[in-house]
């Protein structure tokens, strides 16, 4: 399973990067608003630090704008892969550019039906968001396990499935339980992963143990 860090901050992604476990990025334009720094320079610094996809969204509603916009942010670099929402124009203008070999982002996807359509249109990612369903007291995982289902039917269908809008953990398992290809995690979530108190107890005994032996392996 691949992890990506949903964030458009600089720092946070070079430490988590340097951990050697980040395949790739998504940003959206609340991200880029946070920052509060330029998209185009935040995509290009971001794509620099990491060598997976960067996931960079276009702003503009028709299909049109939506290719300009597009084609300029796969510019940026190659590791760009531009993201689409989930709209008649945004599927048309993913059916475009991934026929020129761009690698295209569907997101806001909220059911299986728009996850078929987003495969057809060549999508290389699908973004379910499943915490905004369980917000709104939708089973965001149910939506994971029915595309799953469906694009598992056609092996013809190449697009991944990118969980999205993961709040904690036990979303990344229970992604990773149905074979989701990705989660994109935000910074808090993916450090969280790593904790465990048994782990901190264990290590502080651990240690305390060691000092007792006066021993050093370096
Ligand atoms: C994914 O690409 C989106 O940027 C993100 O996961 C949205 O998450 P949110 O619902 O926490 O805003």
């Amino acid at each position: 399973m691949k992890f990506f860090v949903d964030t458009a901050d600089v720092k946070e992604i070079q430490e988590l990067a340097a951990t050697g476990l980040l395949d790739g990025v998504t940003t959206n334009p609340s991200l880029i608003a946070k920052s509060g720094r330029p998209f185009l320079d935040v995509i290009k610094e971001i794509c620099a630090i990491v060598d997976g996809p960067v996931s960079a969204e276009v702003t503009a509603t028709d299909h049109k704008t939506m290719l300009a916009e597009g084609h300029k942010l796969a510019g940026l670099a190659k590791n760009v892969c531009v993201k689409v929402p989930l709209t008649m124009d945004g599927l048309k203008t993913c059916k475009v550019l991934s026929g020129e070999g761009i690698q295209v982002n569907v997101t806001l996807c909220f059911s299986a039906a728009q996850a078929l359509l987003a495969a057809k249109a060549g999508a290389t990612f699908i973004s379910p968001f499943v915490g905004r369903l369980d917000d709104i007291g939708q089973d965001g995982m149910e939506l994971i396990a029915d595309i799953i289902a469906i694009y598992s039917a056609y092996p013809n269908l190449k697009t991944e499935v990118l969980v999205a809008s993961v709040r904690h953990p036990v979303h990344v398992v229970s992604a990773a339980k149905m074979g989701a290809d990705v989660a994109t995690l935000p910074p808090a979530v993916l450090k969280q992963m790593f904790n465990h108190p048994l782990t901190d107890k264990g290590l502080a005994a651990f240690l305390a143990d060691w000092a007792k032996t006066g021993q050093s392996v370096l």
